[in-house]
This record gives structure tokens, C-alpha cells and sequence, in this order.
């Protein structure tokens, strides 16, 4: 599928026109500036929904009959990606009370809800057992307390995971680290801390243990690392097995498939992570005769990263003689703090200049008022003038829903594109939503220092 892109040098498959412009989903991404204005996020709709398949269909290949596609919503979540997710059959994690609220405005299937979170307050827990979700994955034992007082008040009987850490450091950046012993997240497997939460969520009124979960990070390539998971979940089943008599009906494996952001990273395709993992599950079921757990797992950068892509409009640019040129885009850290907080690293065209040659080193630096707003540094590109237009691939997971409003930047628009045609799915925050919710105390209504 890969193909090198003439003009950039860069290893991403580009759509270019006959003006030389970047086409995404069918869009002349000039054109999509000219209606939208930058920044400026565009979705690809036929992309994201062939990776939606590409999980459902390999699960269907390779796990049939048993198993759920969940997709991790703090990738990116609106109310039109909730109708795009229940058309295409996935279910949905949701980990916040806003999330939950979205999905619910959206009337996203409430069964298919799965409401994660280390510190899920009692008003959340409140308003997902009301509304009768699918599964809380239990991180602790204040929540299992919470929710088994909440849910026996309501009359209810609430279906839960636990959440485990299994004990795998997964190799990525510290800070989406999640599985290893020393984390905020999940009961750890030592000191029979997890067999005693399975125990005590066995003897609950208010909740059904259906099974367990565990997430072991984020942009991770190395499926050895998933497999070691498994096998470390069935080592502990084995162990429920015995001293609790619990065999889980449930096995969630959590998210963390990695994407290719740059030519140095590798590409591991949906397909070939939902097959390991099925085999893993399968081979660790069979070795201990254990009857095969409904397998789960909650994708969110690899459904929706490729599928975005950011357009700014280039303003100054500066040349530091012998040191560098930067050229600062209209927007940055506000629409993509992943740079500044993981170092990521991110490949970009010119887009009105998709065709011509990427013969210039540039850094590509955001209007925030601190030095660590760069969006890239050394870029490729073609030579880069004002009002040029940039487009950042790569870049639909954890930017739009990371975003800010720092230094009182508005939020950009969200626009899906299918066909050649574009849609908002979010419009642009005005001047006005900035002040919206900004109240003057009664003391502070004369402007001049009253005596
Ligand atoms: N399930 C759970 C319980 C999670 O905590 C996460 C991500 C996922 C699923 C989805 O993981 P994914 O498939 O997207 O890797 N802001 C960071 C990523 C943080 C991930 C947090 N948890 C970033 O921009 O790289």
C-alpha cells in the first residue's frame, strides 16, 4: 500500500491535482481552506471507515462469532463520530463524564458503552448507571464501593470489568506507559491485591464481574509485548480459577497499536495485531482449558490518527542565518500539544505545492507565545512563502481532543470530507465562545477602582 511520495520524499500515499494541490477524500485541500479557514482539521471518512472494517473484519477472520471492536474515544470524540462508530458496528470507551454525556447526546447504543477511568467521580458513576451502560471497567476499590452502593440504590445490577496491571512495560514514551506494577491505572497482580478485588466484586450485589481488562500503553509496534499481556492475564485467570472458582467471561486487551507518524517508524497493520492477539488468546485458552473469553480491545490512535490531517497557513518566516528558518503557522501547541509533550514527531507538504520538489530544510513553529511550541523541526518541504498552505498528516488522534484554548487561541473546526464534499463536524470557536463562560464579579463591574 505504501508509496513514496514524489514531491516530499516522505513514505505517506498523496493525492495531488492537476493545480498541484493536496486532495484529501476527494477535497482540494486549497479549496477546503478557501470555505473552512485554518487551522483547519480534516477528517477522512473513507479512510477511518476502512480501518473501522479492517477491526471488525480481522476480528470476524480471525476470532469469529466472539468479540468486540471498542474504539477508545479520547483519540477524538464528537457527536458525528459516535453515528459513524455505531454505523460501522463498533462499541465505544468513553472515560470521562463529557464523553459519556457526547456519546449519549449522540444516541450512541448504551449497551455499548464502556465507561473507563482511574478516579470516575460518584456524579459520573450516577449518571452511567442511570443510564443503564454497558460495562465500568472497575480501576480501584473505592469505585468498586461507589458503584456497588450507586447501582444497589438505583435497584440495579451493574456489569463490570476489573481493570489489572499486568506488569509489562511496554516500549514507548513514560507517560503512555500504562501496564508496568508502578501506575495510577488499574488493581496491580502482586500481593494478591487483583485476586482479592476479583473476590470482593464476586460478592457484590450491586455489580456482575464479567470479566477482566488491561491496557498496556500506547503507540506500541511490538506485539510480543500484547502477547506477554495475555499470557500474563491467563496466568492470573488460572489463578481466579482456583481460589475464587472465577473464569472470566470477558477478556479486554485495551488499546495501544502504534501508527506510522514518519518515514522512521514501522507500520504494523490492524490486521496483523487483531491476528496475533487472537492466536495469543486462543493458544493460552487452549493450554490451560479454559473455555475462550469474548475478546475486546479499545483502539483509538490507530483508527483515526491517518485519517486526519491539519491545515495552517503559513505567516513569518525567518531566516537565522547559518542556524536555522523557521516558518510559524497560524496555529500549534493549542491544536497539537503532542510535540511539545511526547516529542512526536510529525511529516508535512506544502499543499498548494504538493507537486513540486521538498528541497528546503524548515522548522515549522506555532504562534504560541513560548519557544517549545514548534510543530516540526527540519522539516522537508518545498519553499515556503506567506500564505502558503501546510497540511500536518497523521494527525487525527489526540490533537483536536488534546486541544487548548491557550493564549486565547479559538479552537479550529473539525471538517469531514467523503467524496469531494465537506461537512463540519465541528464549527470553529468564534471570538465570543472565548468569553462565554468568563464572568466579572459584581465588585469588578466599575472598570475604575471605586474608593
Ligand atoms: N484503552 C485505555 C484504557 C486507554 O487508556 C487508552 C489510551 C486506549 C484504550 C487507547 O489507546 P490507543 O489505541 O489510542 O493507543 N495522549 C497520548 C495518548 C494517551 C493514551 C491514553 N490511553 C498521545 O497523544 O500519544
Amino acid at each position: 500500500m505504501e508509496t513514496v511520495d514524489r514531491a516530499n520524499g516522505a513514505w505517506r500515499p498523496l493525492e495531488v491535482n492537476e493545480r498541484g494541490h493536496l486532495v484529501i477524500g476527494g477535497c482540494d485541500s486549497v479549496e477546503l481552506v478557501r470555505e473552512h479557514g485554518t487551522p483547519l482539521y480534516v477528517i477522512d471518512e473513507a479512510r477511518l471507515r476502512a480501518t473501522c472494517r479492517e477491526y471488525v473484519d480481522s476480528f470476524r477472520e480471525f476470532y469469529p462469532g466472539n468479540a468486540e471492536v471498542i474504539y477508545a474515544g479520547k483519540a477524538f470524540l464528537t457527536m458525528g463520530m459516535c453515528r459513524i462508530l455505531q454505523q460501522e458496528n463498533l462499541s465505544l470507551d468513553v472515560c470521562s463524564g463529557g464523553e459519556l454525556y457526547t456519546a449519549l447526546q449522540a444516541g450512541f447504543p448504551v449497551e455499548r458503552l464502556h465507561f473507563h477511568g482511574n478516579n470516575k467521580s460518584p456524579e459520573e458513576l450516577a449518571m452511567a448507571v442511570e443510564a443503564g451502560i454497558g460495562r465500568v471497567i472497575v480501576d480501584n476499590a473505592y469505585e468498586l464501593d461507589l458503584l456497588d452502593d450507586l447501582s444497589q440504590r438505583a435497584g440495579r445490577r451493574c456489569d463490570i470489568l476489573l481493570r489489572l496491571t499486568p506488569g509489562v512495560e511496554a516500549d514507548t514514551h513514560s507517560y503512555i506507559q500504562t501496564g508496568q506494577v508502578d501506575s495510577k491505572f488499574g488493581f496491580p497482580m502482586l500481593e494478591g491485591i487483583a485476586l482479592e478485588a476479583v473476590k470482593d466484586a464476586l460478592s457484590r450485589e450491586g455489580v456482575r464481574l464479567r470479566g477482566l481488562h488491561c491496557h498496556i500503553g500506547s503507540q506500541l509496534f511490538d506485539l510480543a509485548s500484547f502477547e506477554l499481556a495475555v499470557r500474563l492475564m491467563f496466568d492470573f485467570i488460572e489463578e481466579t480459577r482456583h481460589a475464587a472458582g472465577f473464569i472470566p467471561e470477558e477478556l479486554n486487551m485495551g488499546g495501544g497499536l502504534g501508527i506510522r507518524y514518519h518515514k522512521g517508524e514501522p507500520s504494523v497493520r490492524p490486521r496483523e495485531y487483531v491476528r496475533r492477539l487472537a492466536e495469543a488468546v486462543r493458544k493460552e485458552a487452549e493450554a490451560r482449558g479454559l473455555p475462550l473469553p469474548r475478546l475486546s480491545v479499545e483502539p483509538g490512535r490507530s483508527i483515526i490518527a491517518d485519517a486526519g490531517t491539519t491545515l495552517y497557513t503559513v505567516g513569518s518566516i525567518k531566516h537565522i542565518p547559518g542556524v536555522r528558518t523557521y516558518a510559524a503557522v497560524d496555529g500549534g501547541m493549542a491544536d497539537n500539544p503532542r510535540v511539545a509533550i511526547y516529542g512526536a514527531v510529525y511529516e508535512a507538504t506544502a499543499a498548494n505545492k504538493a507537486a513540486e520538489a521538498a528541497t528546503e530544510t524548515v522548522s515549522i513553529a506555532g504562534k504560541c507565545c513560548e519557544s517549545g511550541d514548534m510543530l516540526i523541526w527540519d522539516a522537508k518541504l518545498a519553499p515556503l512563502e506567506p500564505g502558503d498552505i501546510l497540511a500536518v498528516h497523521g494527525t487525527g488522534a489526540y490533537n483536536y481532543s488534546m486541544a487548548s484554548n491557550y493564549n486565547r487561541l479559538p479552537r479550529p473546526a473539525v471538517v469531514l470530507v467523503r467524496d469531494g464534499k465537506s461537512e463540519l463536524l465541528v464549527r470553529r470557536e468564534t471570538w465570543a465562545d472565548l468569553t462565554r463562560l468568563d464572568v466579572i464579579p459584581a465588585h469588578l463591574q466599575s472598570p475604575v477602582l471605586q474608593p
